[in-house]
């Protein structure tokens, strides 16, 4: 298997229209003799229609052997009333579960050209730059017990289970300081200690992490609820932003407005190094769904998906002049006023999802 391989999943609604301009992108790496090949396979309700399963196991091994997985959209109103256990969101907690892809990265960059086209106030999101840290393979969203069970008097009891353990909560605290090393040195943890038993370990944890691991970062605490309101009040006090699987899934969405559109953000999932080569498991997906009330229009923001190749460039392949000429690109693009319906404002240029590719793909050759 060659080093550079990649499993393409692009899932429903708009992930086929958004992975198609990312298989652009590939090709003129290519071109430039980066060497990537790659497979393609469904997941989410396109798997569900093919297999009856939300991924198939011949797909699980693709994503295994893969040195990354990139990942478009699941799930649509088609599937409402599939069952639980084979619902399009399915697929992806099972690849993130299996390849153990604890440590969710999910940058919010609000590039100069778009402040305008968040629901803040320009002066409050332009040159944002801040990064949550989303634990991604425990807390509720895995817990056992999870059921829904008829307590037999009419009455039923849904149940959901958040569970943390020390060793879950130091790993991701982990990463979380690692990338302030990289960034402005400050790490801010979010949990609900005020109410939540897992909030009151998650805070333990980390400060013990940081007493004794990293001194040189600056470590604050801050009540998740607070911690969403903060982020639409003064976005750019944050640097890092440290939290669980389902705060880190409300948070990052709000982030995501700040920067925008929902269109704009990518991620990248990423496992333990492995301990003979170092490589991580990775995929990287936009923050965004499958939008399925544009699907089929060729109107949606390639963007996110764009750059959560170039995360994949970033983390999988240790390719950063590559990863930043990509980046500089999607900025040039914005500063010449492309722009999809999400993002689009007066005296700007509309564009299609093909087009904001093609628009990409041109500015990648300029960005020397
Ligand atoms: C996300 C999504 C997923 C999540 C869904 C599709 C299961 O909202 O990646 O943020 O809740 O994690
Ligand atoms: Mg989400």
């Amino acid at each position: 298997m060659p080093d550079r391989h990649l499993l393409l999943l692009p899932g429903d609604g708009i992930g086929p229209e958004i992975m198609a301009e990312v298989k652009g992108v590939i090709a003129w790496f290519n071109a430039g003799g980066a060497g990537f090949t790659f497979d393609e396979d469904l997941v989410g309700g396109a798997a569900y229609d093919a297999h009856g399963a939300a991924i198939s196991e011949a797909a699980m091994e693709k994503a295994h052997a893969a040195g990354a997985v990139i990942f478009g959209s699941v799930g649509g109103p088609k599937w409402d009333k599939v069952p639980y256990d084979v619902r399009p969101e399915a697929g992806l907690l099972r690849l993130r579960k299996d390849l153990g892809l604890f440590a969710n990265l999910r940058p919010a960059l609000c590039y100069a050209a778009l402040a305008d086209a968040s629901s803040l106030k320009r002066e409050l999101v332009e040159g944002l730059d801040i990064l949550i840290v989303r634990e991604l393979t425990g807390g509720v969203y895995f817990g056992a017990p999870k059921e829904i069970i008829d307590l037999g008097n009419g009455q039923k009891r849904g149940i959901d289970t958040q569970i943390y353990d020390t060793y879950e909560i130091e790993r991701i605290a982990r990463v979380a300081f690692d990338m302030a090393r990289t960034r402005r040195g400050l790490v801010t943890s979010m949990e609900k200690r005020n109410v939540m038993k897992s909030g009151l370990l998650w805070n333990e944890v980390v400060t013990a992490v940081h007493a004794a691991e990293y001194p040189d970062v600056k470590l604050e605490h801050m009540l998740a609820d607070a911690g969403g309101m903060q982020l639409v009040r003064q976005p750019k006090q944050f640097d890092v932003i440290v939290t669980d699987n389902l705060f880190g899934d409300m948070l990052s969405d709000v982030a995501a407005m700040l920067t925008g559109s929902l269109g704009m953000l990518p991620s990248a999932s990423l496992g333990a190094p492995n301990p003979v080569n170092g490589r991580r498991k990775a995929l990287y997906e936009p923050v965004h769904g499958s939008a399925p009330d544009i699907a089929g229009k060729g109107v949606a923001n390639p963007i996110a998906m764009i750059a959560s190749f170039g995360m994949a460039l970033r983390y999988s392949f240790g390719m950063t002049a590559e990863a930043d000429r990509l980046d500089r690109a999607i900025a040039a693009t914005l500063d010449a006023g492309t722009r999809t319906a999400d993002i689009w404002t007066e005296g700007k240029q509309r564009v299609s999802t093909a087009e904001m590719g093609a628009a990409v793909i041109a500015a990648l050759e300029k960005a020397a």
